[in-house]
């Protein structure tokens, strides 16, 4: 089944807690990023934990290999559910981060869903979008990473070209229908999700900005329901 998870990309302690007490008998899982991780740090992680939530820390951790093996002893100790890391960061710090234990679910970024493949082009001039995702995924699988965050746009053609790995899918750039993109370049229906079987999507500012949060969380969860996961017999 599709897991939603909420972006809490807000700036305020209090605005976290008013989301989290919309939210939490209808969304198990949030997304604490570097905005609300670098305003309030453990405090925002540990308001999580309280409202009987888990949590995705993403500060897509890329640098060298030690200081990142570090960074994910740490996030074991906050008692996150899954961190980001970017798979761009290469076999040995992927390896390195992998090797912990115990920690967290290690999820890897392979290319933003702001980016499309005219944005790949001023950084690896011969790359599309989508090769690239593929060969960082499987960078990613056979360095020990557990997930990989793409748009849904690739989970197909990922599951096609690297049949024999059983990778879980983590993807944003969600939008509802007829919802604004935002700065999201490669964006999914949750229903379309729901259809591909994708294991977590996440959802930020069509449920955080929304005059009533709940009630377009329901919505995007009804309108899961409802989408058989039809694609399931092609993996
Ligand atoms: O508001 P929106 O639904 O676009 O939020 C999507 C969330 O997913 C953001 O918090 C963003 O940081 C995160 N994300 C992303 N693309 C990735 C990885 C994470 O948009 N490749």
């Amino acid at each position: 089944m599709t897991q939603v998870i909420v972006a809490l990309d807000v700036d305020t302690i209090m605005r976290e807690e008013q989301l989290l007490t919309q939210l939490k008998d209808n969304v198990t899982f949030y997304k604490v990023g570097l905005q609300l991780f670098t305003a309030h740090g453990k405090r925002a992680v540990d308001l999580v934990h309280k409202h009987g939530g888990k949590v995705f820390l993403d500060l897509k951790f890329h640098d060298i290999p030690q200081t990142v093996a570090h960074a994910v002893k740490e996030a074991q100790k906050l008692g996150v559910y899954a961190v980001s890391i970017h798979l761009c960061g290469g076999r040995d710090m992927l390896r390195a981060a992998a090797e912990i234990e115990p920690r967290p679910k290690l999820w890897g970024v392979t290319v933003l869903t702001s980016m499309q493949d005219r944005d790949l082009r001023p950084l690896h001039p011969h790359a599309k979008v989508a090769s690239f995702v593929k060969n960082l995924a499987r960078l990613g699988w056979v360095n020990g990473i557990d997930g990989t965050i793409c748009s849904g746009l690739e989970v197909q053609y990922l599951r096609k070209a690297l049949k024999h790995l059983d990778m879980k899918f983590i993807t944003p750039g969600i939008r509802p229908a007829g919802a604004a993109a935002n700065d999201q370049k490669r964006v999914m229906t949750p229903e379309q999700a729901a259809e591909l079987g994708i294991d977590y999507i996440v959802v930020g500012r069509p449920i955080t900005h929304a005059a009533d949060p709940l009630r377009a969380a329901q919505d995007i969860l009804s309108s899961m329901k409802h989408a058989a996961p039809h694609s399931l017999e092609t993996r």
